[in-house]
């Protein structure tokens, strides 16, 4: 049987998270149930808000250099990342595509070796990545992408701000990484795996609204309410802990049910109503 010391005392006792867009949002609020359940959060943010963070350190996770620089100046010994840092919609798209991308692939790669084994990796992705089975080619040729090459990235394969597709693709990409990582790190028992929140009462939910127009009408037709963080924040947390061994290379849908509201509209399994 596999050890279940979990079963003892807080949930994330003794373990060190670094949560990345800690100061606000679903970053903020997972910061602090990973307090609450008895771990210490080493926060990254752009922005200086430090509440549940017991150490700070603020980096813009577009720049190589920073976060190079960010890496070196963090310590070992970790047990989880939470990477919730992300840009919406409505920023530029180089932007977009730098933070909630290609600088999250860069600053996970290179804290690897600053890991514990048995450590967890949780990529907050989006339902906006549904639908990266239909972005296979760019998908692949974003797999090297670099931060110099973004610009031609965006205008070679049209994922620019248009439709809110920059976003789109920043998250079908991310997905679609987390699983193809699956077994990256299996010789240290280290996994990865995403979180797929819908739309979320958060500061960039009106650039969502804003971006998706008619599309976001739609949505609410048929959502009972947005998300909150508090509803996103347990799945990753879940995904955190030593609960989870086994989930690897995995996204989770936490959307009210959205994503499997549109698997049935695709595949045509809603019985028709006479
Ligand atoms: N709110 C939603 O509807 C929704 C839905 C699906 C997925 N998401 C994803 O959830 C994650 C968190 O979003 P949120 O809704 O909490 O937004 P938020 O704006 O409240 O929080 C995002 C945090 O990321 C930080 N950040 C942005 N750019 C950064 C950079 N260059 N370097 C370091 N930190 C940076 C911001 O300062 C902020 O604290 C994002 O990845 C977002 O794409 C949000």
């Amino acid at each position: 049987m596999s050890d279940q010391s979990w079963t003892n005392g807080k949930l994330l006792d003794g373990k060190t998270i670094v949560v990345t867009g800690c100061s606000s949002g679903i970053g903020k609020e997972i910061a602090r149930l990973v307090k609450k359940l008895g771990g210490d959060v080493l926060g990254v943010d752009v922005n200086k808000s430090d509440e549940y963070v017991d150490e700070l350190y603020i980096a813009d996770l577009s720049d190589r250099r920073t976060i190079k620089a960010l890496v070196q100046a963090l310590p070992t010994r970790i047990d989880g990342i939470a990477n919730s840092a992300g840009l919406p919609p409505t920023a530029p798209a180089n932007k977009v595509i730098g933070v909630n991308l290609v600088g999250l692939k860069y600053f996970t790669e290179l804290m690897i070796p600053k890991l514990n084994d048995g450590a967890s990796i949780v990529n907050v992705a989006s339902l906006a990545g549904f639908g990266w089975p239909q972005a296979i080619p760019a998908i692949k040729a974003s797999e090297s992408l670099g931060f110099e090459d973004i610009d031609d990235f965006i205008t070679k394969y049209g994922v620019t701000n248009d439709g809110g597709r920059s976003y789109f693709f920043s998250k079908e990409a991310l997905i679609v990484w987390t699983m193809k990582n699956r077994w990256t790190w299996r010789d240290r028992n280290i996994r990865m795996n995403s979180v797929s929140p819908g739309p979320v009462d958060t500061p960039i939910l009106k650039d969502f609204l804003e971006t998706l127009g008619d599309r976001a009408d739609e949505d609410r037709k048929v959502m009972d309410r947005p998300g909150l963080p508090e509803d996103i924040a347990p799945v990753v947390i879940f995904l955190l802990s030593d609960m989870t061994h086994w989930i690897r290379g995995t996204n989770i849908p936490t959307d009210g049910g959205m994503s499997s509201h549109l698997h049935c509209k695709i595949h045509m399994l809603e019985e028709t109503k006479q």
